[in-house]
């Protein structure tokens, strides 16, 4: 059980938690975390005219505190008056819920920037660039006195907040999560009113970034002492019969008097069973003094985390103040060991783990950036199919969501900065990130830039990444820092990496090694290797490029040679491939009409191109086979079709309508090619391990599309407003093979209880809109994200095409809890 509602129930359990003691201790809940995604209302601004921008940038919006609310100052802010005033009429907003990009609904555009997905973003388009989002919300009397805080797990880009009418700040970088205090600005036991203008004229990446408020958004409630954001680390020493852990805990008096507290630590395991304990204290904190205390615990004979079993414990932390709880904090973490060896790799726990990693943007199809959970995690397993084990979020900070369902899954993380500094605002984000991320036991390394080519090589570089590496080890003393280079290896960031990161630059790596025998190597970026899935024939025009496995970039490798080079050489660590799915911008080597990468293993959608199955065969240990391409060629009878096999068996047969094709030894880290004289009918390949047939797949020339077929990754979603269904559309022949080149335009209705989300179909040059109730598929394939809403019952997908039999998909959206989201209205 997890994803978006896993949170909600956690939440809820963690509440209800915190309600069981306060109830025996006749006390409110202490500690709060409340969703604050729904009930929002968006408005574009416009980033050349004030008076279409509510009077931003009029000239006096920074004059007067409150003048974008109720105030009667003649000199507030002129055409935003009121904005953030109850009396506010925003009935002609958008009612959106979060995570929200309004880029992704927006029309492709050929004058739109190439790298960001030709969409119209930017200074030539002021009327789409900026968002103005608002809420009301409720806060009651009762909360006088506690400790209220918003936390923005990330927003695109320089958002600026205002509550009341009050500017609260601003965050410029649209990868770092982001809080304000509230609690001086609120209006208790009444209607308040947060407003948040979001300019994403900027971009600060070279691929898609959407735009808005594309994460989650919290209010987090506590006492006035309580422990601070992100204040408790958990390190771990592992010994052979039992383990230490060291807590240490951040402690904030946000009050005008002086508090004294004690703090007792509980560990449980995945049970809920208490296995240690420890208790310490009296602390006096003088008022709003912040203090670090540091506790330890010892755990016998512990389970460790590992990536066949990921086993998780918490650390529950309690404050109290005399006999009354003050805060509670869980904090999920692992025991595990990591060490890079220059001359072996990588371990975990003392076992050698080869890093088969794959390098990540965030956006999917459908939705651009703003993926809800669940969608995060069937991203996931995707890649788990494939055989990956880790996961480099490039070039920025993956969701903390994601990082939960690495911890859970077993999958190993890269957790990359985006803007490398030694500024103290540069500095600063990179200590949040730290702050957040280090107690997950999947994430093995901090990523503190890529490709800097300007400063990488140089001497400001080298004293940069200094700084920026003592900060790392000095907030997290367990996990070696790298920086992914392109070049410059041996010069710059790389004289104080402790891992060398290599992007690429195969041919450099062993006089490297030789060069620096000391140092552990890791490949931070392999590959680049394009191809659109289901296309046999490159078409530059129409921007497709043949699949069978992918051609490679001129800077750039196959999947066979990347991995063949990195799997034969044990001082290497292993890899991240660019890139686990396409994704939207960076059309190389093409432009429009094309808006996607096609550097994916997955497409946009997650539908597997032919070399996901070389990576499935090398990558994982069971035996596997793959034919490409599909066996429906109409009109190439008698003529000679490429044919490989993908596999990792030691032989493979192939057969034409039974009879035999001849059998062939498979090399290692390779595939198997044929010439096969077309005619209509099945071919077979068979895999031989020790002479026997271990395992055989099969293509079959498909008749004329005559019917959808729907299926879900799951039957039961929760009704919450936030599940997601991923339904896959094909298209199939009337003996139900998938017809491969089927491109027919498919229409959905939903009932009442669910929506949907977005469509997708991962052809890299459609200009078809995300957000839509129809689409074409895509040789054979299209992709429904279908979201449940908070009414339970049966939710029904209905698809239609004219000439086709109709497909319907019942699934069970099952009552969820709700009671976490911040209401809408007292
Ligand atoms: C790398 C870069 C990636 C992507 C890739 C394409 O140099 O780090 O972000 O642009 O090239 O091959």
């Amino acid at each position: 059980m997890k994803c978006a509602a896993f949170r909600h129930v956690c939440l809820l359990l963690a509440v209800s938690g915190l309600a069981a003691v306060s109830q025996a201790e006749n006390l409110a809940p202490v500690r709060e975390r409340l969703l604050f995604d729904s009930g929002w209302r968006f408005h574009f601004g416009d980033a050349a005219d004030p008076a279409k921008d509510f009077g931003y940038g009029s000239g006096n919006d920074l004059q007067k505190v409150g003048g974008y609310g109720d105030g009667t100052d003649p000199t507030k802010a002129v055409s935003v008056t009121g904005m953030g005033s109850l009396k506010f009429d925003d009935a002609g907003w958008q009612a959106v819920s979060l995570p929200h990009d309004w880029a992704v609904a927006l029309p492709f555009d050929p004058q739109g920037g190439k790298s960001q997905g030709f969409k119209p973003l930017g200074r030539l388009f002021p009327a789409t660039s900026i968002g103005w989002y608002r809420r009301v919300f409720p806060v009651s009397a009762g909360d006088l006195g506690r400790r209220i805080v918003i936390e923005f797990d990330g927003v695109y880009r320089d958002a600026q907040v205002w509550l009341n009418g009050c500017l609260l700040g601003r965050n410029e970088s649209g990868y770092d999560g982001f809080r304000f205090d509230l609690t001086d600005y609120l209006n208790y036991g009444t209607d308040n009113v947060l407003v948040v203008r979001v300019d994403a004229t900027q971009s600060e990446g070279w691929f898609y970034e959407g735009a808005g408020i594309y994460r989650h958004v919290w209010l987090v409630k506590t006492g006035p002492l309580h422990v601070a954001p992100d204040g408790v680390q958990v390190l771990t020493d592992i010994h052979a019969e039992a383990a230490g852990v060291t807590a240490s805990i951040g402690l904030m008096n946000d009050s005008d008097s002086t508090a004294t507290c004690r703090m007792e630590s509980i560990i449980v395991d995945a049970a809920g069973h208490e296995i240690a304990r420890n208790t310490s204290g009296p602390f006096t904190l003088t008022p709003r003094q912040e203090t670090v205390q540091t506790q330890r615990l010892s755990v016998t004979a512990p389970r460790l985390w590992s990536l066949e079993s990921p086993l998780l414990y918490k650390l529950v932390t309690t404050l109290r103040r005399g006999d009354a709880v003050a805060d509670v904090v869980e904090t999920p973490f692992g025991f595990r060991t990591i060490r890079f060896d220059p001359d072996q790799g990588f371990f975990l726990n003392d076992r050698h783990v080869e890093i088969k990693g794959v390098c990540c943007h965030q956006d999917h199809a459908g939705v651009g950036v703003a993926l809800p959970d669940r969608l995060q995690e069937f991203r996931l397993e995707r890649l788990r199919e494939i055989g990956a084990n880790a996961y480099r979020s490039s070039h920025n900070a993956p969701t903390s969501e994601l990082l939960d369902d690495c911890d859970r899954l077993g999958i190993l993380v890269m957790d990359e900065n985006r803007e490398p500094g030694s500024t103290p605002a540069a500095l600063d984000r990179l200590a949040r990130l730290i702050r957040r991320d280090r107690n997950h036991p999947s994430v093995i390394m901090w990523s503190l830039a890529n490709e800097e080519k300007y400063i990488q090589a140089t001497g400001i570089g080298a004293r940069i990444g200094e700084t920026m590496k003592q900060l790392a080890h000095r907030l997290d003393p367990s996990r070696p820092v790298t920086f992914a280079m392109n070049g410059a290896h041996g010069e710059g960031f790389s004289t104080v990496a402790d891992v060398e990161g290599f992007n690429y630059n195969e041919a450099r790596i062993d006089a490297y090694h030789q060069m620096h025998p000391s140092q552990s190597m890791i490949g931070t970026e392999t590959g680049s290797a394009i191809a659109t899935r289901g296309v046999y024939a490159t078409d530059k025009e129409a921007g497709y490029v043949a699949d069978y496995g992918g051609e490679k970039v001129r800077w750039g490798k196959t999947a066979e040679e990347w991995w063949s080079f990195y799997a034969t050489r044990p001082f290497l660590a292993g890899g991240f491939v660019w890139t686990g799915f396409d994704y939207r911008g960076e059309p190389t080597p093409y432009g429009w009409p094309c808006i996607s990468s096609q550097f994916g293993i997955l497409d946009t959608c997650g539908f597997p191109k032919d070399g996901a199955y070389y990576y499935r065969a090398w990558w994982r240990d069971e035996p596997s086979i793959h034919l490409a391409p599909h066996w429906s060629w109409p009109g190439r009878e008698g003529q000679g079709i490429d044919v490989r096999c993908f596999s990792n068996c030691e032989e493979v047969e192939l057969l034409l309508n039974g009879k035999s094709l001849g059998r062939q030894a498979m090399p290692r880290y390779s595939h198997l090619g044929w010439k096969v004289t077309y005619a209509p009918g099945t071919l077979v390949a068979r895999g031989y391990n020790d002479g026997k047939e271990v395992i055989s797949t099969r293509v079959e020339t498909a008749g004329a599309p005559a019917k959808i077929a729907l299926t879900s990754d799951r039957v039961q979603v929760r009704a919450d407003g936030e599940d997601v269904a991923m339904v896959t559309v094909d298209i199939e022949d009337a003996a139900g093979r998938i017809v491969p080149v089927a491109g027919n335009e498919v229409a959905f209705t939903v009932s009442a209880n669910g929506r949907i989300l977005g469509v997708g179909n991962g052809d890299p040059a459609s200009h078809e809109p995300d957000q839509a109730v129809a689409r074409h598929v895509f040789n054979g394939f299209a992709q429904v994200i279908l979201q449940t809403t908070g009414q339970s019952g049966p939710l029904v997908l209905t698809a239609r095409s004219p000439g086709l039999a109709a497909a319907t998909l019942t699934l069970d959206a099952a009552p969820a809890n709700l009671h976490s989201a911040v209401p809408l209205a007292l």
